[in-house]
């Protein structure tokens, strides 16, 4: 285990695990469809890379790149689209994918847009829902595991830009990020 890191959450098995049977349920759930996959960077990386190698169906794949986070920890409540898509989405089945869902400002946001942008459907796949910390009205259509009220990181997520090639979930210890 890393040195920062206080406890494992979610092991590297499990999440492999996980990604094969949601990318199973999307092989289901777009069967003769053609689904626009849209990755939100940078977190959300390994997790659609994971997914989607077992995700059977034609699927095209972008990327958006919001931050309603800077560096620190806790949401500013404002979002910015740092990377838009490259692809128009008007009429298009959409595959949002993310790595976690905190307050849900950032995808209320982007189900807003896309909605806006008159998608045909926008549906929302997340590796982690953290429910204690809902402050916007969003579900995900698909979740790979709840998480207690901690902040996270690994397999993508990140402090500071540090810790998101752990290919396990884990809680950091307080005193790396000047906690009690
Ligand atoms: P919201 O609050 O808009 O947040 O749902 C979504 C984004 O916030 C980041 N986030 C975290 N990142 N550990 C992280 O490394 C966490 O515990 C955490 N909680 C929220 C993340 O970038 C997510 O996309
Ligand atoms: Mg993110």
């Amino acid at each position: 285990m890393h040195n920062d890191i206080k406890e494992v959450l979610i092991s590297q098995e499990e999440i492999a695990n996980k990604c094969k049977e949601l990318g199973e349920q999307l092989t289901r759930e777009y069967d003769g469809k053609f689904p626009l996959a849209i990755g939100v960077l940078k977190g959300a990386m390994p997790f659609m890379s994971d997914i989607l190698r077992y995700t059977e169906t034609y699927l095209e794949m972008d990327f958006m790149d919001v931050s309603s986070y800077g560096k620190g920890m806790r949401s500013s409540g404002e979002v910015k689209i740092v990377k838009d898509l490259d692809t128009k989405v008007e009429g298009r089945d959409l595959l949002i994918i993310e790595d976690i869902i905190d307050s849900g400002l950032t995808l209320r946001y982007l189900v807003d847009l896309f909605k806006y942008r008159k998608a045909n459907s926008v549906k929302i796949v997340t590796l982690l829902d953290k429910p204690a910390g809902r402050t916007a009205d969003i579900k995900a259509d698909l979740i790979g595991f709840e998480v207690p009220n901690e902040f996270v990181v690994g397999y993508g997520l990140d402090y500071q830009e540090k810790y998101r090639n752990l290919p396990y979930i884990g809680v950091l210890k307080p005193e790396v990020y000047g906690g009690e």
